[in-house]
């Protein structure tokens, strides 16, 4: 970041501004897809298969269709086929695979029909009545049941990188480790619930569609949805003004959506489309189970010599998908000696997907066990032990570290949690009856490079200022750090900024996934509003009528609405005085923050872009952080409290302590959520889910989530992107549930490697 671009001290950039959007949310002022006032809706609902595998024989809709209300009935004898079949690809489409193109069934749950009626009373009553039969197959419902049909793949989906990789001599590196851990980590097939479901209202116009739906990209929504139509992007305007959760399964599209348009087309009708809380496991991927196989070697010291990992999972029939558990173990530790092998075994399942860190979660839960572990074996304190390992550059690519403030996050955390404190001796602490343990882990998520973004802003000669990108607010606070942005270039208070996203009429934004959308939104807003701010200030310079003639651009400041020279603040004007002068309604800047293009508008403000762009030194770009937990353990009943949670991390400028800490402590949550309570249980006879709803598929609730701390340290990139960010909603999750897994060994001297750790495993 050059001295230029660093927003002055008295910068809105960086305050905890509450949510502007927020009112609106607490009083239901904001609309999610499903709630948009369409007039003369209808209702669509899914019926789903019974069956796992096999085909459907035959489909009687004669009574259902005779219904009150009932308009018509889709399935695949009668449904217009899909012009291209969905291919995953990351960022795009989440399944190569569409149901109800034919008669073959693959995963149990997978929609087999559509009934359109006037009520969804009706509608999911006449599902009811919708007789199939089918020929059923053995289906697979598990991993554990064909292990024997691991395969490797080439690469995996989910992370785009090979099935096996390596660095130096893992093998022998390790059979000459004179200590090594050699552990089997597991974790339970976790599924997305974020509390807006997928959900869409479709309507067409003639030709054109408008798809009111809730993703994390309106604008791949609109490419894919456009694709598997057979008709131009053009003719489909996707709108989202509000999420309600994506955490990755809307990251990706599946077919929900392109459904809610075919139903919407065949009745001639707006129709109304909204997964059930039972359909969203079989809607959308889920994060697979897994068994993370880690040996480790290290000198009787503790320097890491090698690692090795095994990552099995299972996937669809369909797609080699994986989440890239090896990413952050490959990165994380000075190791000389590193491999990664994935194995997979097809399931009858849908394409398992993204989900709040893919990759590093699992990762980096299996590596910081495993540090515990050879912690406790060479009786070294685990922080310490961290240290010791501490990379300086990163392994997996040799490059330097754009950023890295690991060290004092070790440091804060330890000091803010009292670590000195703590008795290293398993089993030493308690509290009353109840045992108490205190573990810690590491987190890492990478910045992924960022995708240009397009921006329009207006000032209006009442001095209000219109900013508008077509990216997606998923709950994260986009609205409110692009407000934050342009009201600190721009000069004026936050209430008068409007900001308007989640709409593919407006300027093109990146998907919202990978921690991406504040780096890029932030540096779009940004770039645009200093073009706009030129502008504005070339416009009072040039008028002979202003207090501000013939100054020059860099002699103005601007605050609180009102130019005026830096060195004499009584010689100025308000935008509004400039403006009406000229008999201009408004000034516009539009333009696009491309990162590493030369020549783009946005080059004067990217250093970043420059940098790549004359082959300088490459950076590796990574956010870090620690948790810290504290549990206590009733020793006879195995009942468990999460007493004390902390997370510190260093992601680079926080535009908003505010809504990075909400997402910090929703990604802490969702951690004690993977440590302790999430399993999706299945019927492993007709590979069903059998709990797939939220009474039985448990998520913490308020009563189990104590006081949770969270801290950032300040931290300074200036080889990222305009502001330096580097996002913090990935991050927040990762190490939580190895940090939740350390705190109870302390706590019971048990090892427990399978997650969710439920009260039976402690007993
Ligand atoms: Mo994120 S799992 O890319 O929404």
């Amino acid at each position: 970041m050059t001295q230029a671009n660093r927003p002055s001290n008295k910068s809105v950039i960086g305050q905890p501004v509450d949510r502007v959007d927020g009112r609106a949310k607490v009083t239901g002022g904001a609309r999610y897809a499903a709630e948009f006032p369409v007039n003369n809706i209808v209702h669509a609902v899914f019926i789903t298969s019974m069956i796992a595998k096999g085909t459907i024989q035959s489909i009687d809709t004669q009574v259902a269709e005779k219904m009150l209300g009932v308009l018509k009935i889709l399935t695949h004898r009668n449904i217009p086929k899909l012009a291209q079949i969905p291919k995953f690809t990351p960022n795009s489409t989440g399944m190569s695979f569409a149901p109800m193109q034919g008669n073959e069934i693959h995963y149990s749950g997978q929609p087999i029909g559509i009934v359109i009626a006037e009520t969804l009373e009706q509608a999911t009553d006449a599902a009811q009545q919708v007789q199939v039969s089918y020929q059923s197959q053995p289906s697979i419902a598990t991993m554990h049941q064909a292990l024997d049909q691991a395969y490797q793949p080439n690469s995996i989906m989910g992370g785009g990188i090979p099935g096996y990789t390596k660095r130096g001599n893992p093998v022998q590196a390790l059979a000459e480790a004179p200590v090594q851990i050699k552990e089997t980590y597991t974790i339970a097939n976790n599924h997305h619930n974020p509390m807006e479901p997928c959900a869409a209202i479709a309507f067409w116009e003639g030709d054109q569609l408008t798809l009111n739906a809730s993703t994390q990209g309106v604008t791949r929504t609109q490419t894919n949805v456009a694709n598997m139509l057979g008709i131009p992007k053009a003719s489909v305007r996707v709108v989202s003004p509000f999420v309600g959760g994506g955490f990755g399964c809307k990251s990706v599209d599946f077919t929900h959506d392109v459904f809610a348009a075919i139903a919407a087309r065949s009745v001639r009708r707006p129709v109304k489309l909204v997964v059930t809380r039972e359909q969203m496991y079989t809607a959308v991927g889920y994060r697979e189970e897994q068994t993370l196989q880690l040996n480790i070697g290290a000198t009787r010291d503790g320097h890491l010599t090698a690692i090795s990992h095994t990552k099995t999972s299972p996937t669809s029939p369909f797609d080699d998908w994986a989440e890239p558990s090896g990413k952050a173990i490959e990165m994380f530790y000075q190791c000389p000696n590193f491999e990664a092998t994935y194995k997979l075994v097809r399931v009858n399942t849908m394409t398992p997907t993204f989900m709040r860190a893919p990759g590093e979660t699992p990762g980096m839960y299996a590596l910081e066990c495993a540090m515990d572990e050879l912690a406790y074996k060479l009786n070294i304190d685990p922080i310490e032990l961290r240290l010791r390992n501490h990379a300086n550059v990163d392994p997996s690519t040799g490059y330097s570290w754009s950023s890295k403030s690991l060290k004092q996050c070790y440091a804060r955390g330890a000091e803010l949690f009292g670590w000195s404190r703590r008795n290293p001796q398993p089993r030493s602490m308690r509290e009353g009856r109840y045992l108490v343990g205190i573990g810690m882990a590491s987190a890492t998520y990478p910045v992924y490079p960022p995708g240009s973004t397009s921006v329009r802003e207006r000032l209006f000669a009442d001095g209000r200022v219109l900013v508008q990108s077509g990216t997606q607010d998923i709950g994260t606070g986009t609205y409110t750090i692009a407000t934050q942005v342009a009201a600190d270039v721009l000069g004026v208070p936050i209430e008068r900024v409007r900001f308007e996203l989640g709409d593919t009429t407006l300027p093109v934004a990146p998907n919202s996934g990978g921690a991406t959308t504040a780096s890029t939104v932030s540096s779009g807003v940004y770039t645009v509003a200093q073009a706009l701010r030129r502008q504005v200030l070339q416009l009072a310079i040039q008028d002979p009528a202003s207090p501000l003639h013939n100054a020059t651009e860099g002699a103005i400041a601007v605050e609180n609405g009102r130019l005026f020279l830096k060195d004499n603040s009584a010689r100025g004007e308000t935008y509004s005085t400039l403006l009406t002068r000229l008999k201009r309604s408004q000034v516009d800047a539009i333009g696009t923050w491309q990162p590493g293009i030369q020549g783009s508008a946005s080059q004067a403000e990217n250093p970043a872009g420059r940098r790549q762009n004359q082959g300088e030194k490459k950076y590796s770009s990574h956010s870090f952080g620690a948790k810290f937990c504290e549990v206590q353990i009733d020793p006879d009943l195995g009942r468990l409290r999460v007493t004390r949670l902390l997370g510190i991390q260093a992601a680079g400028r926080i535009l908003n302590p505010k809504t990075a800490r909400s997402q910090i402590i929703g990604g802490m949550i969702m951690g004690v959520g993977q440590a302790l309570m999430e399993d999706t249980h299945i019927d492993e006879h007709f590979a069903r889910y059998t709990n797939a709803n939220l009474g039985e598929y448990h998520i913490p609730v308020q009563a189990d989530i104590p006081d949770i701390q969270v801290e950032f340290i300040d931290e300074e990139d200036p080889h990222i992107n305009v502001l330096g960010v580097k996002g913090v909603g990935e991050l927040a999750i990762v190490g939580t549930s190895a940090a939740i897994a350390n705190a109870i060994y302390h706590a019971t001297g048990k090892r427990i490697r399978d997650l969710p750790i439920t009260p039976n495993k402690l007993l």
